[in-house]
C-alpha cells in the first residue's frame, strides 16, 4: 500500500506536467483528487488497516495528499498567469503609435474671402447687415431706378417666386443682386451711412466656368452730406490695398448701372503680369472687380433722401470672383462641389 501510495504520487505529479489548459486541469483533478479517486479510496481504506499500519499509511497518504494539492494549486495558479498574461498581450496598446488626426472643420475660401473684406470695411467704419433672399420686386429692380419693362431688367433675369394671390406689393423674386438692401438701409436710417452688405444673389444664368446661378455679393453704400467720386475712389484704394495688397493699382471706367450716376467699373492690375498682360487678366494686364458709382439721385428721392442734400456711392462685387482671382482659381464651380481636395487647401 506503501508502494502504490509513493506510485500514486509520483503519477500524478508526471501526468500534471502535461496539463496545459483548463479543461485537462479539471480532468486531472477528478482523477486523483475525486470521489473516486485511488487517493480517496486508499484514504476510506485506511480504517481497516491495524493501528500500527494505520499511523504509517495514514502519515504517507495525508502526505501524498498535501503534495498532490499543493501541486494542483501551483499548476492552477500558472495557468492563471498564462491566461492573463496572454489577454494582456491581446489588448497590449502601443502608446508610443502616433494618434489618429481628428478632422478640424475649417473655412470655406469663399469665406474667408467674405471675411477678408467685411474686416477691411470694418476698419474703415462701415457697419455689416444683411438682408433677405427672397425679395419684392421693389426693391431688387423699380426703387433702384429699373423700373418694369425696362430693358436694364434683362441684365438680371431672376427667378420669379409665385406671387401669393392678393398680394398688394407686386411680385416677389430671389434677388439678383444685394443691391436692393441700398434700399431698405436708407428706407430705416438716416444720414451719415456706411453699410455693407454681404449675401447670396441669384440669377436664371446659364452655368460655366465663370457664371453661376448662385453666388455671392458684397455690396457697399455710404450716404452723407458733401460725398464725391474723390471718397468713392479713396475708399476702394483702401479697400484694394487691405484685401489685394499695397502695391495694388485702380483703375476706374465708365460702366452703367440704373441705380448709380456716374456709374463705373472698377480693375486692379494683374498681379500675375502688373499690368502687361498675361493668361490670367486674358492679355489685358487688368481684372475687373466690381461696378460702383455715385447714388442716383433718383434713388435716394425714392426712399425720401433729400439728393440736394445728401449724395452718396455704391459699389458691388462678386465674392467668388474676387476669391478666384486672390487664389488663382479658374471655375466658380468649384466653390459648390464640396471637394475637400479643393477646401483642404485653404487655412
Ligand atoms: N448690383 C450690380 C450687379 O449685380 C453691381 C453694382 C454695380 C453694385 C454698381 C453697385 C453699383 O452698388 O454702384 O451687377
Amino acid at each position: 500500500m506503501i508502494e502504490e501510495l509513493e506510485e500514486l504520487r509520483k503519477r500524478a505529479l508526471e501526468d500534471l506536467g502535461r496539463v496545459q489548459d483548463r479543461k485537462l486541469l479539471e480532468e486531472w483533478r477528478v482523477s486523483y483528487l475525486g470521489k473516486r479517486s485511488a487517493l480517496t479510496s486508499a484514504l476510506r481504506g485506511i480504517g481497516t488497516l491495524t493501528p500500527d499500519d494505520r499511523k504509517i499509511v495514514g502519515q504517507l497518504a495525508n502526505d501524498v495528499k498535501r503534495d498532490i494539492e499543493e501541486a494542483f494549486d501551483g499548476q492552477r495558479q500558472s495557468l492563471d498567469r498564462q491566461e492573463r498574461e496572454a489577454e494582456l498581450a491581446r489588448e497590449h496598446v502601443d502608446v508610443t503609435l502616433p494618434g489618429r488626426p481628428l478632422l478640424a472643420g475649417q473655412y470655406h475660401p469663399l469665406t474667408i474671402t467674405v471675411n477678408d473684406i467685411v474686416g477691411a470695411f470694418r476698419g474703415l467704419g462701415y457697419d455689416v447687415v444683411e438682408g433677405p433672399e427672397v425679395e419684392w420686386e421693389r426693391y431688387n429692380f423699380s426703387l433702384l431706378n429699373i423700373p418694369a419693362e425696362h430693358p436694364a431688367r434683362d441684365r438680371w433675369d431672376t427667378f420669379y417666386v409665385k406671387p401669393t394671390e392678393g398680394l398688394a406689393e407686386g411680385s416677389v423674386v430671389l434677388r439678383t443682386h444685394t443691391s436692393p438692401m441700398q434700399a431698405r438701409v436708407m428706407e430705416r436710417t438716416k444720414p451719415p451711412i456706411r453699410v455693407l452688405v454681404p449675401g447670396r444673389c441669384f440669377r436664371f444664368e446659364a452655368t460655366d466656368a465663370t457664371h453661376e446661378s448662385e453666388f455671392t455679393q458684397i455690396e457697399a453704400l455710404a450716404v452723407d452730406e458733401g460725398l464725391s467720386f474723390a471718397d468713392l475712389k479713396g475708399t476702394l484704394d483702401a479697400f484694394v490695398h487691405a484685401v489685394f495688397g499695397p502695391e495694388r493699382r485702380t483703375r476706374f471706367r465708365v460702366d452703367y448701372f440704373p441705380f448709380v450716376e456716374p456709374g463705373a467699373e472698377m480693375a486692379i492690375d494683374c498681379h500675375g503680369c502688373h499690368g502687361t498682360g498675361c493668361r490670367i487678366c486674358k492679355g489685358s494686364g487688368w481684372l475687373e472687380i466690381m461696378g460702383a458709382g455715385m447714388v442716383h439721385p433718383r434713388v435716394l428721392e425714392g426712399v425720401g433722401i433729400d439728393s440736394s442734400r445728401y449724395s452718396g456711392f455704391a459699389f458691388g462685387m462678386g465674392a467668388e470672383r474676387v476669391a478666384m482671382l486672390k487664389y488663382g482659381i479658374d471655375d466658380i464651380r468649384i466653390f459648390q462641389q464640396n471637394d475637400l481636395r479643393f477646401l483642404k487647401q485653404f487655412r
